[in-house]
């Protein structure tokens, strides 16, 4: 069965639009849990936009399920996720204008890098994913370098304008996930995901887990966390 994960920084960015204390990403965590899903997923980006560090302790202490922390591989956070120690840390690639994150991490360019921040990260027993672009080289590399997980990018398919192009995307997604899979690595999908465009990600049979987080936000302003996240359950399982 697949997984979801529920990131929650979305209602943290909701909280900023006031520098206020409401809505508070700590309930919406245990909203995650109590509506069943698998996982809660945050990002602790560099300038703090949304989610902010005490989240991320008291989230920590809530959280019973799964914590996935998404973060850049930077010395300040590689320090915070082991103090923290969340189940599971997703390097993403990090740019201070960027709306959302843009792209995946290129793997194959910040070899040395990685290597040092993944051996720290796994022998304080957190699993790492690497959030990479559909393409093969990039598996390849994230193999060599030891990840548990890799998450593909799905940007570029929820972006697609016209059929040949989602056809073409959702084929550099299989093909991506068949090559981790034989690899040995875990493989999970996100960005972008919606109540629509997540029926064709859930055929490919490679991909254990689900990242999602805008969509399921949005929605739970109408109907609220848990039928939120219940509707998703419903469609991917
Ligand atoms: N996975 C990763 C690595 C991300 O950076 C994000 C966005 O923070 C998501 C999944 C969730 O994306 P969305 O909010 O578009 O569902």
């Amino acid at each position: 069965m697949i997984r979801l994960g529920v990131n929650i920084d979305h209602v943290a960015t909701l909280r900023e639009a006031r520098k206020g204390m409401e809505p508070d990403p700590v309930a919406a965590a245990v909203m995650v849990e109590m509506a069943g899903a698998d996982g809660v997923v945050i990002h602790l980006r560099e300038d703090r936009r949304h989610i902010k560090d005490r989240d991320v302790s008291v989230i920590r202490q809530v959280v019973k399920t799964h914590l996935n922390l998404e973060m850049a591989p930077t010395e300040e956070m590689v320090k915070k996720a082991v103090t923290i120690l969340p189940n599971m840390v997703t390097l993403v690639p990090e740019k201070r204008q960027e709306i959302t994150t843009e792209g995946g991490l290129d793997v194959q360019n910040h070899y040395d890098l990685l290597e040092n921040v993944i051996s720290t990260l796994r022998a304080n027993n957190i699993a790492v994913s690497l959030f990479i672009d559909p393409d093969i080289y990039q598996v390849k590399a994230a193999a060599r370098l030891r990840a548990d997980f890799v998450e593909l990018h799905t940007g570029n398919y929820v972006n697609a304008e016209d059929m040949d192009q989602i056809i073409e995307e959702l084929e550099k997604l299989k093909a991506a996930a068949v090559a981790a899979a034989k690899l040995r690595l875990g493989v999970s999908a996100g960005h972008g995901l919606n109540y629509q465009n997540v029926r064709e990600v859930i055929k490919i049979k490679e991909v254990e887990e689900l990242n999602i987080g805008h969509s399921i936000i949005s929605r739970a302003v109408f109907v609220g966390m848990e039928a939120a996240i219940r509707d998703m359950l419903k469609l991917i399982r």
